[in-house]
């Protein structure tokens, strides 16, 4: 049996009318640059998630730029975040001059442990950056209570969680900013890069809004540094004839989860999603001890995974210089060790789910 990991071509084939005619659309108008897609886009985001202002632009990274330069952060400041997240979330923070500060993570949801937060703060630190990793928000209730607290912003970076709620309501909702990326095997992807900013702060939409074309206000009159942060309007075409069918992926999506937590039986310690909050589960992580060995042979019989993420940021090299060591932060490092992601979309059968759960129980 062959197994796909993000099953792109199965859904493109799905939506393929709506998708071409989508894309056509443009072609005829020739309108690549900001053209009404982008606007229209951004209305049917903004109805979807309830943020007030949904603003795309060229990739997740970026949203993360973005939202930091809409705040004005500056070099020294402090940015606590998580170690164990895709490289850009302290990567921006880092071109912005900053100073990511990591805290250590939840064994259960893989996200940034809210408690550890109030330890990390110093006279420097400006925001609070968490991340729904895996399609899960984090605990925002915590963090926004601290956050509260010390003054300080909060940054969501939602890149794997487009749709996912906290107390019934989207992430693009519960931080200052929240961003999201668009990237092809994302929930909600695109056929390139892309990416959003979220905000119901009308002077940070404004503000984000021009930093997104060089920090233009008026044609060619500039009124901050800014950068080419925008979305190609063929982009938004393709997201608009995919964003219908969202909902209804979502729920495939969690009917895989459920199968694969109602049979997945041995020394797996299985992910788990907290009682208030929802995942779009971007990925299906279970942890596992002897990864090496049972990947290895789930690849022998046609079953894809994937490790994210395989070193804890604060021991990657470019971020020597801010002096971690090993076990600063053993429960990010362990899951760096044991993490293992399944093979997750909304394609995949009861066959595949079946088969891939009986191989990886026999093992
Ligand atoms: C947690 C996280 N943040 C940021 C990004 C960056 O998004 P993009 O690849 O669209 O720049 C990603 C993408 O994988 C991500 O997973």
């Amino acid at each position: 049996m062959k197994i796909d990991f993000a099953n792109l071509q199965v859904q493109y084939q799905k939506y393929k009318s709506e998708i071409d005619a989508s894309i056509h659309g443009v072609l005829k108008k020739s309108n690549y640059i900001m053209g009404e897609e982008i606007k229209q886009l951004e209305a049917e985001l903004s109805t979807f998630t309830g943020a007030k202002h949904a603003i795309t632009c060229s990739n997740g990274t970026d949203a993360l730029l973005l939202a930091l330069m809409a705040m004005d952060i500056q070099p020294g400041d402090e940015i606590i975040t998580t170690p164990f997240t895709f490289i850009s979330t302290a990567e921006t923070i880092t071109s912005m001059k900053a100073k990511p500060i990591f805290v250590d993570i939840e064994a259960d949801t893989f996200n940034i442990n809210a408690s550890l937060i109030e330890s990390a703060i110093t006279d420097k630190t400006k925001a609070i950056m968490p991340v729904s990793l895996f399609g899960q928000p984090a605990d925002m209730n915590a963090i926004q209570a601290v956050a509260k607290k010390y003054n300080l912003k909060v940054i969501i970076d939602g890149a794997q969680s487009f749709g996912a709620t906290y107390n019934g309501k989207t992430d693009s909702n519960l931080g200052d900013i929240s961003t999201t990326s668009f990237f092809p095997s994302k929930p909600l992807g695109c056929y390139g890069d892309g990416g959003a900013v979220f905000t119901n702060n009308d002077e940070y939409a404004e503000k984000i809004k021009m930093i997104r074309v060089h920090g233009q206000n008026k044609r060619y009159h500039y009124k901050y540094i800014g950068m080419g942060g925008r979305l190609d309007t063929i982009q938004a075409a393709i997201l608009l004839a995919k964003l219908p069918y969202y909902k209804k992926e979502l729920g495939e999506r969690e009917r895989v989860a459920k199968s694969y937590t109602n049979t997945l039986t041995g020394n797996l310690t299985l992910p788990i999603i907290k009682s208030n909050r929802t995942s779009v589960w971007a990925q299906y992580t279970v942890k596992v001890n002897n990864r090496d060995e049972v990947q290895k042979k789930l690849q022998d019989d046609g079953i894809p995974t994937a490790i994210y993420y395989p070193v804890s940021l604060h021991l990657q090299e470019c971020f020597r210089y801010l002096n971690y060591k090993e076990n600063d932060f053993p429960v990010a490092e362990e899951a760096s060790n044991c993490a293992l992601s399944l093979p997750m979309n909304a394609y995949l059968t009861d066959d595949n789910i079946s088969y891939i759960t009986k191989t990886l129980n026999n093992i």
